[in-house]
């Protein structure tokens, strides 16, 4: 906990208005208890005292069809009177035992603003894949006055059936590449719906559906979680309807009823590699996380038999 709560106000050097850790401490070790209990992982001892570790969980398909080890942003750290450096050797003495048992896929969640650890992992051949973002909630002075936004309720999902399966679609493309699986939009989204504190609005000209937003209370970190944060986990604009300031008017609309209802930050997350979903957060949020992945060539455990 002291390791990874150093870390995390390092971060918030970086990004000042990241919430305030009393507001996830329960979370926090809950998750860290229930990756030493169902994860697997090493610590570094010097002096009897605990300076660094690392764990992860076991992924049967990470990423792919090989098998791999997930290490979220509460699962490794090194103590801050400590190298860097002792990353490596908790990797190396670690990804041992992963690659001999065929978890040949790693990633690792770790903060965006820490230059050391982000370059230690870059080296060792991670490359970025997911980024987790968070802005104040603060109003968007932006006005299209042929776009209307409007907040939906379940008997008005039929509506957005169109939009919802291209945007689960829309992830197949290049240079995304993630094979996401066919759903029914319209009951996938009234379920979604129906779940606590989960909201949505449609952008419209005239009667038509050009665009959605939506935010829910948890994403993928602790600190999503937190009590002051609202998590945006989807939008999709129509492609030619895009860049014209319709994603704007939705996250305009979205910080207004989060003012009004006292929630103070917003958060998403997204993969790096998707172009215009990176470019679109990257105007309005800040990254607080990188997940970064290697894998390994697979041939390697026949050499090791
Ligand atoms: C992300 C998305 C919802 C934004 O909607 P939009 O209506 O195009 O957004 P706006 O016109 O209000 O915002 C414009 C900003 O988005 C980014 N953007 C939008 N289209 C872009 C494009 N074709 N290329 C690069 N950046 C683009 C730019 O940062 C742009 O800012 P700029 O106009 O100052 O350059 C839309 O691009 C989309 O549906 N993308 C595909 C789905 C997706 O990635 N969803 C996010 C999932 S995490």
């Amino acid at each position: 906990m002291d390791i990874v709560l150093s870390l995390y106000n390092k971060e918030k050097e970086a990004v000042s208005f990241l919430p305030h850790e009393r507001g996830f401490l329960n979370n926090l070790k809950e998750s860290i208890k229930k990756l030493f209990k169902y994860g697997k992982g090493i610590v570094a001892i010097y002096n009897n005292k605990l300076i660094g570790f690392i764990a992860g969980y076991e992924i049967d398909e990470c990423f792919g069809k090989c098998k791999g080890i997930y290490t979220p942003l509460y699962g490794h750290g090194v103590r801050s009177e400590y190298p860097k450096s002792l990353y490596q050797k908790l990797y190396k003495h670690m990804s041992e035992k992963w690659v001999k048992n065929n978890f040949m896929t790693h990633a690792i969640t770790f903060f965006a603003h820490d230059k050391e650890t982000i370059d230690i992992w870059f080296w060792m051949g991670f490359g970025l894949r997911c980024v987790d973002s968070i802005r104040r909630v603060e109003s968007i002075d932006f006005y299209n006055p042929s776009i209307s936004i409007k907040k939906l309720k379940a008997n008005d999902i039929p509506l957005l059936a169109d939009l919802h399966r291209n945007h689960n679609e829309y992830y197949r493309n290049s240079p995304i590449f993630m094979p996401t699986e066919d759903e029914d939009p319209i009951e996938d989204l009234i379920k979604w719906l129906s779940e606590d504190n989960h909201h949505l609005w449609a952008a419209f000209n005239k009667e038509k559906p050009l665009g959605y937003m939506r935010i829910e209370p948890s994403a993928e970190t602790f600190i999503s979680k937190h009590q002051d944060v609202m998590n945006i986990t989807g939008g999709f604009v129509e492609p030619n309807k895009r860049k014209s300031g319709i994603g704007t008017l939705l996250l305009g609309e979205i910080q207004q009823w989060l003012k009004k209802n006292d929630y103070s930050l917003c958060g998403v997350d997204f993969e790096s590699f998707n172009i215009v979903g990176s470019s679109f957060w990257n105007k309005y949020f800040t990254p607080y996380t990188y997940s970064v992945v290697r894998r390994i060539d697979e041939r390697i455990s026949d050499l090791y038999r």
